[in-house]
């Protein structure tokens, strides 16, 4: 059901929901929407006391959540047991995704449901165990809910076709997928190395300043999944689809403007090749899981990777999110210098 709509990021979701629920604001009928790291909120009309971007929006009717304010409330176990439940869980266009300790495995089903009737829209739950092999796709096992893993899952406007099962997506990055897009430049030809189901390359590929992009990664259903959310977008600009190893594609690569590459434990291996195929006053995207006691000479080893020590500097490092109790999935900018 379409209703007028305020769109506010996650972080500020629950204060931007107690003021509209205070003024009155807040459409009790529909259910308010996660869209990546945004919360999309149905509301009714006239002068709004949060600021986001207002706008008309699709809604499915309100969740039976009834007065549960997290999804612990929907949950019942005694006390010891119920301070273990995971405070945290994606949301994955229709299917929620949550890590289910050990303790709590006979709970899983009571996890499942609840978790089935407090997120808006959610079809499917699955306990996540983690993402595995070189694919770096994620064992699961459904707890509540129906259907398959395959659903539509909108980030930055886009609507990406994920299979969380056959393909690696992580929600938690739409905010590095808009950043990275924005910077590309009129005219660059950009590679998106290891690009999974491709939400870099469809951000730039739907903001339309490159002339090329090339999506390359060696996993098959990936690519098929990239492949349908292109279809969907039909963007202006080429984009190539490309099956195949990072190393083979960079070997006989054109020079590039632009790469991302997105392979945070072992994406180091291929910098040397990376470095080698970006052109003078071009840029490199690197991901990579840092340990926080080794912050201050990982940079300088990045560097040292890319075999031209001299030819290249750090713009930026910025942290994306926590990865570990010790360690952060950290995003590098690396500059080529010389013309642009
Ligand atoms: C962490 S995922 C990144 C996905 C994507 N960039 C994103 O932001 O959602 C890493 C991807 O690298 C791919 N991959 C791993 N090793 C590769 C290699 N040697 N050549 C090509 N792709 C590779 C995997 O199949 C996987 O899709």
């Amino acid at each position: 059901m379409r209703s007028r709509a305020i769109r506010v990021p996650r972080s500020e979701g629950e204060e931007a929901r107690r003021a509209l629920v205070h003024a009155s604001k807040l459409r009790t009928d529909l259910r308010i929407r996660v869209d990546g790291n945004d919360v999309v909120f149905p509301v009714g009309p006239g002068a709004l006391p949060v600021r986001g971007s207002v706008a008309e929006d699709e809604f499915l009717p309100l969740t039976d959540r009834g007065s549960a304010r997290r999804y612990q409330d929907l949950v019942s176990l005694p006390a010891d047991r119920r301070a273990l439940l995971p405070r945290a869980f994606d949301v994955i266009g229709e299917i929620v995704l949550v890590r289910i300790p050990k303790e709590l495995e006979p709970d899983a089903p009571a996890i499942g449901d609840a978790l089935l009737r407090f997120v808006p829209g959610a079809r499917l739950v699955g306990a996540d165990t983690g993402v595995h092999g070189p694919d770096r796709r994620r064992s699961l096992r459904m707890v509540a809910g129906t259907g398959s893993w395959r659903t539509q899952h909108r980030e930055n406007g886009i609507s990406i076709e994920v299979d969380v099962e056959r393909a690696y997506f992580s929600p938690r990055l739409a905010r590095e997928h808009a950043r990275v897009a924005g910077t590309v430049r009129h005219g660059e030809t950009v590679y998106d190395l290891c690009c999974g189901v491709g939400p870099f390359a469809l951000a730039i590929a739907r903001d339309g300043r490159a002339a090329r992009v090339a999506a390359v990664d060696q996993n098959p259903d990936a690519l098929e999944l990239l492949r349908t959310s292109l279809g969907r977008l039909a963007p202006r600009i080429p984009v190539e689809v490309v099956q195949d190893d990072v190393e083979r594609f960079l070997a006989r690569a054109e020079p590039a403007d632009r790469a991302i590459l997105n392979l945070p434990l072992q994406g180091i291996k291929y910098l040397p090749s990376v470095a080698r195929v970006v052109r003078p006053g071009g840029s490199i995207h690197y991901y990579e899981v840092v340990e926080r006691a080794e912050l201050d000479t990982r940079a300088m080893t990045i560097i040292e990777r890319t075999g031209e020590r001299s030819d290249w500097s750090i713009r930026e490092s910025r942290e994306v999110h926590a990865y570990s109790p010790t360690s952060d999935l950290r995003a590098y900018t690396l500059e080529r210098r010389g013309a642009a």
